[in-house]
Parts: C-alpha cells; sequence; structure tokens
C-alpha cells in the first residue's frame, strides 16, 4: 500500500457523518533553503464549488515551469510563515501553470482563510516545485478512485491523466451535497463520452456516507485502486483492501497519525559529523533546529514528506502518514518531524 499525505492541513476533523471535508490544504513539503523556490504569479482565481477555489499559478517571465507526476503537491509559502501545501489538479502534460483548489475551510489555521479572503489575481507567491507522495501508476487494467470532499483534488489531476493515456478509470466521489462538490461540470461531461466511470454520491441526497465498502468490493482485484479523503473514508477504504495486493493500493491523508515515539535514542548526522541526544516524545527535527542545523519542513506531523531524510543505519519508529509499509519495513528513509527510533543510535544521511 502507498500512502503520501493529503493536501489539507486547513482541514478541520473530518464530520463524521459524511465523506466530505473541511479543506485539504495539502500538507507542505518545503524544500531546502538552497534556492529551489520559485516565484509564481496568480494568474486566475475561479469558484468550482461553493467554497472551493480553483487558483491558477504561472510563473512571472512565461518560461516553462518543473515538470510533476499525477498526484503531486505544491508547497505555497503565505504571510506570517504559512508553509501550505496543495494537490495539483491539472495533469502532468501542462507545463505552463500549475492550478490547485482550496476548501474555505471554516476551521483554518490560517491558509485557506487567507487564501479565500486575501489572494487575487496578480499575486507573487513563493512556491515550492512539485514533490508526490501519491503517484498514480500508469498502465493498470483498470483504475478507481475513491474521493471525499476536496480529496477530489489529486484524483482529478490523475484522471486528467488517464484520459490523455486513454486507460481506464472509475470514480466514486463523495460530497456533502451537489454545492459542496467541485469539478461536477467537467466529470459529467466525462461521464457522457464514457457512461459508467462517474459515480457522485451526495450525502443529502442519499440520506447517508458512500457504502464504500460495497463499491470496493465491485473492483477488480487486478485494479489500482486509490483513495483521498477524511480519515474515517481512508480507514474504511483500508478494510476494504485487505484482499487486494498492497502495491495496488494507495491512499492519501489529511492529516498526521499524532502518535509520537517515546523512547530516547540519539542521532548521528553522518555527513555533518555530529550527533544530539533525542530526548523520549521529542523529534529529530525539533532537536536539530535547536541546535542551529536547519531542516525542511512544513506540515511537522508526518503527513507532507517534506522532510524524508535517508537512514543510514539503525532502525526507524515510524509514526508518520507518507511511507508505504514496503519503505518502513526497508528502514532506509524516516520522517524526522515525527518519528523516532527502535535503536539506541540513528545514523542519518545528513
Ligand atoms: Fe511534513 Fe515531516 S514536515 S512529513
Amino acid at each position: 500500500m502507498s500512502e503520501g499525505f493529503n493536501m489539507g492541513f486547513d482541514a478541520a476533523a473530518p464530520d463524521p457523518e459524511t465523506w466530505d471535508t473541511a479543506a485539504p490544504a495539502a500538507a507542505s513539503h518545503a524544500l531546502p533553503a538552497d534556492g529551489q523556490s520559485l516565484s509564481l504569479r496568480v494568474s486566475a482565481i475561479t469558484m468550482v464549488a461553493e467554497t472551493i477555489r480553483a487558483i491558477e499559478l504561472v510563473s512571472r517571465d512565461g518560461a516553462p515551469l518543473p515538470g510533476f507526476t499525477a498526484g503531486a503537491h505544491i508547497n505555497l509559502k503565505l504571510p506570517g510563515g504559512l508553509s501550505r501545501s496543495y494537490s495539483l489538479t491539472n495533469g502532468p502534460e501542462t507545463t505552463d501553470r500549475y492550478t490547485i483548489a482550496v476548501n474555505r475551510d471554516v476551521a483554518s489555521r490560517g491558509g485557506s482563510a487567507y487564501i479565500a479572503e486575501k489572494l487575487k489575481p496578480g499575486d507573487v507567491l513563493t512556491v515550492d516545485p512539485p514533490h508526490n507522495t501519491f503517484p498514480m501508476v500508469a498502465g493498470a487494467e483498470l483504475s478507481a478512485f475513491f474521493a471525499g470532499g476536496i480529496g477530489i483534488t489529486p484524483v482529478l489531476a490523475m484522471i486528467r491523466h488517464l484520459e490523455r493515456l486513454g486507460q481506464p478509470w472509475k470514480l466514486f466521489y463523495a460530497a456533502r451535497n451537489r454545492a459542496s462538490a467541485a469539478f461536477v461540470a467537467e466529470l459529467e461531461a466525462l461521464e457522457v463520452q464514457i457512461p459508467g466511470r462517474v459515480h457522485f454520491h451526495f450525502d443529502d441526497e442519499a440520506g447517508k456516507v458512500m457504502p464504500l465498502l460495497k463499491l470496493a468490493a465491485g473492483i477488480p482485484k487486478a485494479a489500482h485502486v486509490y483513495c483521498c479523503g477524511p480519515g474515517k473514508m481512508i480507514e474504511i477504504f483500508k478494510a476494504s483492501a485487505g484482499w487486494r495486493p498492497q502495491d495496488n493500493v494507495h491512499v492519501e491523508h489529511f492529516a498526521g497519525t499524532n502518535a509520537r515515539p517515546t523512547t530516547a535514542f540519539t542521532v548521528v548526522l553522518k555527513r555533518q559529523g555530529k550527533e544530539f541526544h533525542v530526548p523520549a516524545g521529542e523529534s529529530i527535527m525539533q532537536v536539530l533546529m535547536d541546535n542551529g542545523i536547519a531542516v525542511a519542513h512544513s506540515c511537522r506531523e508526518g503527513v507532507c514528506g517534506t522532510c524524508e531524510t535517508r537512514v543510514l543505519e539503525g532502525v526507524p519508529d515510524h509514526k508518520d502518514n507518507v511511507l508505504s509499509p514496503r519503505e518502513r519495513e526497508s528502514n532506509t528513509l524516516i520522517m524526522t518531524c515525527c518519528s523516532g527510533a527502535k535503536t539506541d543510535r540513528l545514523v542519518l544521511d545528513i
């Protein structure tokens, strides 16, 4: 199973009665302060649902933007030191712009509120290049997507890409109601072209949440299945997928697990020739930052993948929502913002 973060750090706690969710500002994947950030101009802002804005970003000089793969996200650097990540909704064929969709979250920690209330066409934003923690596998016999609320954003990029490739897909898209669902007209048009592949579920019309278990059971075993939505939806999706090859199951989370390591250890920075004590309950990232060592970060809760670091020796105690089971077992990667060590020493490629 591959797991990514979800573009939703502004997301409020999901409403347990609906698959819809507040806002998926993807966690921020901030690249190191190495000059890779982009300076992009907001070229358009369009409402695509009751509270969801599509934002289009272009380079200031018209130059092509760094490429990406379907499912990728970008991090926006917003005023007040905020860093927020949002999935790209355009397919990777588009090289002259990045498009994202941002829900105005009533429980916003600042990102979606700023975007809804202050951001306007012509504004210039600092943006980290695309990073993908939720990659799509092209060439599948079938790609089946389960999206809840703003979780449609990375899925839309995948669908657009699959359309370009001429490969089969199915979508099950749940939202609180029709008005809160984004990109409905585009999806309806795709359904008209080839009927039977777009399934909307509006809670208010159905009087219940989407019957995910039942729907997922009808997807062939050879398909690659994807889920992006609130935590409860992902839980049920995972429960529905136990019989599938785990490499065919892909999820992206809105939030971290809140779990933290409970044992102390020594972190060794191999390239820098330094080592530090990491107290129980403390993060590697915090210890390094306290000691003046810059660490790329954004969400700080194990969902964006920004702080991913290579492990050279030792066994990580993973607490993130980014790495797949296979990646965890390899003991070669760690998210330093939330994970710890099961061994006394952990040697990192820093
Ligand atoms: Fe987002 Fe660590 S900063 S996973």
